[in-house]
């Protein structure tokens, strides 16, 4: 098991690969970085990659690849039908899931198309710990609203509580009773969560959930795409389950459910989708949607090469040294920034590091999007590509009044197996940095702003001249440093 090793009394997580192919990076000076930002108008899905140093904006799609991985790819085999690459991803997940039936789709939020278009129509409800953009647009395209039933403890920003991620029972309970059992289309577990900073589920929460989906007869459905790093805190903060094996916790956690899909952006390292069904009638309910919107059955969208991939990634995610690694290089992270007073949400999840903008920058107005600024602030720090998961990410009401966010927040993903430790440690000197000098920091305006997704196209500019200021006071502390 990759363990966290005492270095000279201190704890560092130990890389248990090496690099094999590498990617030149870039990172131009701060007076270029600022340019950059202005003309991408302070939004981080508008930078060029080339402009970028260290790209955390998500790990979605952008993990590092096992030399396993690649070999898989290059045997591949093309067929529309019959395809053996179909029938090895298939067995696989047989293997892991305990799972008959496999539906192939081309990414995560197309696996959320065919589910909500199965099985939510106009009036039904689907209660789940929280929601995911994409899951959340699907649901409500088809008619149906989403209830968050993650416990209250959960939305807390600081907190040691291991499981943040665990939905509340009595609420779960409440809802069904209120709606009918017949009005709720299913339940969704997403473990672990994404939005509420990649926060763990519990298996024993997962179990009891399970107990009342079996009371009132509802589907139970699970997102499974950040499942790698959820198995690694069920292994290391479940107390109740630590002498199970990775794959006997996975067995254990999948029997509960009738359906599981995933994202294969982020499980199993490669680019894709699934959706796995116990029961042939459920697989055949969802089967026609298939062909129609993602491609024939045994592909659905993918390349086959990318399935090769896959098949071979879920495989190595049964393996401890390699689902701890994200987990651990995000503790590290979260650990070290903590020590030095910066407000980021623990304990550590997966996913990323997530610093609390409220906190941070407690000046900013949230009308002027504080995760917004401290991203934009970040990159020209430093280089580094974060997402808002603020304010900015959220929709306005049609009269246009702004919805303020619960959180806001900056995430900066990890993407697994991609980033060294002295990578991390510039993070977190750079970020350090920023907090010194948090003041400077001033509100972002849209001066373009799409009535939908705004965050993926809208342009923003400063309020002040805060950006200049910011840059030379980093001359004056930096010298020529880069
Ligand atoms: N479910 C969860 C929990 C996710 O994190 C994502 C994607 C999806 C579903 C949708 O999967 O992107 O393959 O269509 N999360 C990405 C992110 C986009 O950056 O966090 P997809």
């Amino acid at each position: 098991m990759m363990s966290k090793v005492q270095f000279h009394g201190e704890a560092v997580p130990l890389e248990m690969h090496k690099v094999r192919i590498v990617q030149k990076l870039n990172l131009p000076p701060i007076e270029r970085r600022l340019e950059v930002m202005t003309a991408a108008g302070n939004n981080t899905f508008l930078l060029p990659n080339a402009e970028v140093f260290l790209d955390m904006l998500t790990d979605s799609g952008v993990n590092a690849m096992s030399d396993r991985q690649q070999a898989a790819m290059m045997v591949a085999d093309d067929a529309y039908a019959g395809s053996a690459t179909y029938t090895r991803l298939a067995d696989k997940l047989t293997e892991i899931f305990g799972t008959d039936y496999f539906l192939p789709a081309h990414q995560g939020r197309a696996c959320e198309h065919i589910l909500a278009k199965t099985f939510v129509t106009p009036g039904t409800v689907v209660p789940m710990n929280y929601h995911f953009t994409t899951t959340k647009a699907h649901i409500t395209l088809q008619g149906g609203t989403v209830e968050e039933l993650v416990t209250d403890a959960g939305l807390a920003v600081t907190s040691d509580l291991p499981f943040k991620g665990d939905m509340d029972l009595g609420k779960l309970r409440a809802v069904i009773e209120k709606h009918g059992a017949d009005k709720i289309a299913f339940v969704r577990v997403e473990s672990g969560t994404n939005l509420i900073g990649g926060q763990p589920v519990s298996l024993q929460n997962m179990i009891d959930v399970r107990a009342l989906c079996a009371e009132y007869g509802v589907l139970l459905v699970l997102d499974a795409s950040l499942l790698a790093d959820n198995l690694h805190f069920i292994k290391t903060r479940e107390g109740a389950f630590k002498d199970l094996s990775i794959r006997e916790i996975t067995r254990k956690m999948a029997d509960l459910y009738d359906v599981i899909y995933f994202s294969a952006r982020k499980l199993g390292c490669a680019r894709g989708g699934g959706i796995c069904i116990r029961d042939r009638a459920l697989y055949e309910r969802m089967r026609g949607l298939v062909p129609l919107y993602e491609g024939f059955l045994t592909y659905g969208g993918m390349s086959v090469r990318e399935m090769e991939a896959m098949t071979v990634g879920l495989d190595e995610t049964m393996d401890e040294d390699m689902i701890d690694q994200g987990p651990q290089f995000i503790g590290y992270m979260v650990e070290e920034l903590d020590k030095r007073g910066i407000p980021v949400i623990t304990p550590a999840g997966g996913l990323g590091c997530h610093l609390d903008a409220l906190r941070f920058v407690d000046h900013v107005p949230q009308a002027q999007y504080p995760a917004g600024a401290l991203a934009s602030a970040l990159y020209i720090a430093s280089g580094i590509r974060g997402m808002e998961r603020g304010t900015l990410s959220e929709q306005r009401e049609p009269d246009g009044t702004e919805i303020f966010s619960n959180m806001e927040l900056v995430r900066l993903a990890l993407p697994r197996r991609v980033f060294t430790l002295s990578q991390v440690k510039y993070a977190v000197d750079r970020i350090s940095w920023l907090h010194e000098n948090r003041r400077l920091i001033g509100g972002l305006i849209f001066f373009e702003e799409p009535e939908v997704l705004r965050f993926f196209y809208g342009r923003l500019k400063p309020v002040s001249d805060w950006q200049q200021k910011l840059v030379e006071k980093f001359r004056a502390d930096f010298g020529d440093s880069l």
